[in-house]
């Protein structure tokens, strides 16, 4: 019988088992004691007879949904079935997201309305996690005006959830793991993923970068890399499994290993995934230009199981809004990377981020993007309009553009982008191509080319999951559709 001493009314302080200078390597022993406590509460439910159900509910980007699998693998050792709804749910789990107000105001208001669920459902437990939580008048407010809610942990502390959960269900407290702590690496975490085809791999944590806008390197801690040796046993054993699709993971990925003096840098890592055996196809994001190495397009070019997609945010045209916004690289170094990695790979296919209405931006410094967007051409563009972040640098700079304004702009982007990916996708229509075949909608099968391009296909559903040739037919602005050509 394991004994649980009620010692957790305070942070532990932990023993810090160095990988490096800032990251603490979080120890087996203490991975087993959470995994002690996980077969404690799954004993929990058993004794009542019950099989309990979770409904995980995730926000933002694919480090989120990544972060949501780890979560599921645990709760599925805790004894916890899964379910797509908080009604009736035993145990509500909302992985927050933090980098724009709206996405954190669909949060509290969706909170919000849980209220009314574990009205329903009084023993049903709701825990609040994710990027938001690692922001102290967030939790805050959590914590006050939020009174249903049980739990509350930033992304630091999701190794730690089974201890969470004891603290709640069984002690019948309320739990709150949070810090601001530089980060950890918890290896070997159970998993539940979500497609059986698709994976992603998180190869590194965290960020250094502090573009001047963004909330992440506050919310998500210092960046760390995990050990080659880690990501190349996830992945091989992913390959083994079936996965067709890997993703390696990071807010900046292209800088991984730098902080572990190994010698391996991301390019290393790539080729050395890409040299294992079997049919897969290996994708990444995201890349920070100013850590987009020549060395890594040289990779890229080299391995067919690469695929040829970049996604490379450029954020602005303009080098003065770059400047402010501290990503160091210019309009003309961007450029520059574009034509190299196009010069390797005809191809290659690029997509990209960009925001509108920077503080201070003027019309003309915003038509520097534009210019860049119709010289690039980008398959896809993800655009943004600026949205202040608390306790950042940007959001105490002059912001006299009304947001009328800001809007027009965005709206002429959005257009010109519109009419540059209608452009792209016709240029398809009679090549072929190599896809994986992933899904079935509305009748058609759905598939992605290596490029990353959306295909639907008239097929026989047999080739879900397969490798196949296609021959595009038709496109539109937002996909392309195609027949098989063999496979
Ligand atoms: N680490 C990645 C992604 C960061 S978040 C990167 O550096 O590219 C995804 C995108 O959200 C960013 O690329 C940026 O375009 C946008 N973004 C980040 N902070 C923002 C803010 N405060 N307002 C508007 N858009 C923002
Ligand atoms: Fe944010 Fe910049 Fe880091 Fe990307 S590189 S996560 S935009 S600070
Ligand atoms: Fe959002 Fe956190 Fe990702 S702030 S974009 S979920 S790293």
């Amino acid at each position: 019988m394991i004994e649980y001493i009620d010692t957790m009314d305070e942070f532990q302080i932990r023993e810090d088992n160095p990988l490096n200078n800032n990251t603490t390597v979080i120890s087996q022993e203490d991975l087993r004691r959470q995994e002690e406590i996980s077969q404690y509460i799954k004993e929990f439910w058993q004794n009542q007879g019950v099989t309990p159900v979770a409904f995980v509910d995730t926000y933002g980007c694919q480090q989120n949904e990544a972060d949501s699998e780890r979560i599921r693998g645990i709760l599925e050792r805790c004894g916890y079935g899964l379910t797509d709804t908080a009604e009736g749910a035993d145990l509500v789990v909302i992985n927050t997201c933090a980098i724009r107000e709206h996405a954190e105001q669909r949060v509290f208001g969706n909170v919000g309305a849980l209220v009314h669920t574990k009205r329903r459902h009084p023993g049903q437990k709701i825990f609040v996690c994710g990027c938001m939580m690692g922001q102290s008048a967030v939790v805050e407010k959590m914590r006050k005006s939020y009174t249903h809610v049980d739990g509350i942990f930033s992304p630091h502390h999701l190794w730690e959830l089974p201890e969470q959960l004891y603290r709640v269900l069984i002690r019948h407290r309320k739990s709150v793991f949070v810090d601001d702590s530089a980060g950890n690496i918890a290896e070997g975490l159970p998993v539940v993923r979500m497609n059986k085809l698709k994976a992603w791999v998180s190869v590194m944590y965290g960020c250094n970068n502090f573009c001047s806008y963004c909330i992440v390197p506050y919310v998500r801690g210092r960046e760390r890399s995990r050990r080659p040796e880690d990501v190349l046993q996830e992945c091989r054993e992913l390959i083994a499994a079936g996965y067709k699709d890997i993703t390696l993971l990071g807010q900046n990925v292209n800088s991984y290993g730098k902080d572990l003096g190994l010698g391996v840098d991301f390019a290393d890592l790539l080729a050395s995934i890409a040299e294992l055996e079997g049919d897969f196809v290996l994708r990444f994001m995201t890349s920070h230009p100013k850590d987009a190495s020549h060395k890594l397009f040289d990779t890229m070019a080299k391995y067919d199981k690469i695929a040829k997609q970049f996604h490379l945010p450029f954020q602005s045209g303009n080098d003065r809004i770059l400047k402010a916004m501290n990503r160091h690289y210019d309009a003309a170094q961007y450029l520059a990377l574009i034509d190299y990695g196009r010069a390797l790979m005809p191809d290659l296919v690029f997509t990209s981020d960009v925001i509108v209405g920077f503080p201070g931006e003027t019309a003309e410094e915003f038509e520097d993007t534009l210019r860049l967007v119709e010289r690039v051409g980008f398959d896809a563009l993800f655009t943004f309009i600026f949205s202040p972040r608390g306790g950042t640098p940007a959001a105490a700079m002059e912001d006299p553009t009304p947001r009328a304004e800001k809007n027009e702009r965005f709206d002429r982007l959005v257009a010109l982008q519109n009419r540059i990916s209608e452009q792209k996708h016709r240029a398809y229509v009679g090549k072929t191509l190599r896809v994986l075949i992933d899904g079935v909608e509305d009748e058609l099968l759905t598939a992605r080319t290596d490029g990353g391009r959306l295909v639907r296909i008239r097929g026989d559903k047999a080739l879900l999951g397969q490798f196949a040739r296609v021959e595009i037919t038709d496109a539109t602005t937002w996909s392309l559709v195609g027949r098989v050509a063999e496979h």
